[in-house]
């Protein structure tokens, strides 16, 4: 498992680093640990396309998950170069392939750690959330030998006109439809909750059922029923329990604390909020019939994400061209950096098929047919973008302007 900072980072970014230079990139880890490799345009301070996705990952994960993405963007930068080599062919714009270093969420219960770093939103309360040890962000940076006072120099290239993302689709859908390439149309909005349910431990033996226990477990059961049986009844809407905590547990015990966590997604955010609040409410109840008391914590309100039009349209041609047919287009259920990064350029997402459907998990996969299909989309891209001026124009002009009301925000802050 890579977590945020973890020492086996220093691996990755390594044997990626050397990838990434091999390709005639200039390569740097960033203050948040962010590995960032790039490839020059045909003039210095030329705009920048970003690529990329993370390089954490959950416990007990595939081999794919992120860094797929990573590896694409280093892939399509050594064909770029390799070109270069032969045609002198300078592309009009640079291209910045970025590993993100924690996404997940894992460590600090606090995900787009990276992405959040490069848009300017690590703020304080986020550097000083601690983990299970009580490491906080800040100390697990000065830790891996990276020094917080450089977290300004982690923003994003002000030149950056746009990002894509490679993603497997972590579902079902591609391998039913026997379909390799799809696009994304948005990203699911996402909350993550922790619930606190505390009743009274007691002698299991002793203790007759009814008023007198007040089970912790029995009430967050009986919620937990819950999450799965009003989340069927939704369309679009899946909730998860996904931890369950029940400190110093024995069997002839009866749970006196529970912690859980919640997951709660959906594309349309109002339908979210709406679960978020039954499910918060019926926990309550559920803990109130047994005199057990709930404390609730929203540690994520993520909203959905629509991705780019322009360039989704465009990756969207590519894949029919390779194709031949319609590209499929998903709403994405997995959280992905670039719902974060949307909220600075215009972001797309291309999604691979993961055979069985099978993601978070360690035999999660891919076709190596379907990554050849991906790189040849992604080479499509770069060309349009490099030929269609009235696509690459508006971008760079957005960059240019977003650029300078950024450094505008700056000096008056
Ligand atoms: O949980 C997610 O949506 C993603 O895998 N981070
Ligand atoms: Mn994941
Ligand atoms: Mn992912």
């Amino acid at each position: 498992m890579r977590t945020f900072l973890a020492p086996c980072m220093r691996q990755v970014h390594e044997l990626m680093g050397g990838w990434m230079r091999a390709a005639g990139m200039e390569v740097r880890v960033d203050a948040v640990g962010n590995l960032r490799g790039v490839l020059s345009g045909a003039e210095t301070g030329a705009p920048r396309l970003l690529i990329g996705s993370h390089l954490d990952t959950v416990a007990d994960a595939g081999a794919y998950d992120g860094v797929l993405g990573v590896v694409m963007g280093v892939a399509l930068c050594e064909e770029i170069a390799a070109r270069r080599q032969v045609s002198r062919e300078q592309m009009p714009f640079a291209i910045e392939v970025v590993g993100f270093s924690e996404e997940e969420g894992v460590r600090f219960a606090k995900p787009f750690l990276g992405s959040l770093a490069l848009i300017g939103e690590m703020d304080e309360a986020i550097l000083a959330c601690a983990d299970a040890n009580g490491t906080s962000v800040v100390q697990a940076i000065r830790d891996f030998g990276l020094e917080p006072s450089q977290l300004a120099a982690v923003a994003l290239d002000p030149s950056t006109f746009a990002y894509v993302e490679f993603h497997i689709e972590q579902g079902p859908v591609l391998e039913a439809e026997s379909a390799a390439l799809a696009v994304v149309d948005a990203v699911a909005g996402q909350t993550r909750a922790t619930l606190a349910f505390t009743g009274h431990a007691n002698h299991a033996g002793t203790t007759p059922m009814g008023r007198l226990r007040h089970d912790a477990l029995a009430a967050a059961a009986a919620w937990i029923t819950e999450v799965e049986r009003y989340a069927s009844g939704i369309a679009g809407l899946v909730a998860t329990v996904g931890k369950l905590d029940i400190p110093s547990a024995a069997g002839n015990v009866i749970p006196g604390r529970v912690v859980a966590t919640l997951d709660v997604r959906h594309a349309q955010d109002a339908v979210r909020a709406a679960g978020v609040d039954h499910l918060v409410a019926f926990a309550e109840t559920a803990a109130a019939s047994r005199g057990v008391t709930l404390s609730s914590t929203i540690t994520l309100d993520q909203p959905a994400v629509p991705m780019d039009s322009t360039l989704t349209r465009a990756l969207s041609d590519c894949v029919t061209g390779i194709s031949g047919g319609p590209a499929r287009v998903l709403t994405s259920g997995a959280g992905h950096d670039a719902m974060i990064l949307a909220r600075r350029v215009p972001s797309a997402m291309v999604f691979l098929r993961s055979p069985g459907g099978l993601s978070h998990h360690p035999d999660e996969t891919v076709l190596v047919e379907d990554v050849e299909a991906a790189l040849s989309c992604g080479l499509e891209f770069l060309s349009r973008l490099r030929d269609d001026k009235a696509m690459l124009d508006p971008l760079v002009h957005n960059a240019r302007t977003y650029g300078q009301h950024r450094l505008a925000e700056a000096r008056h802050a």
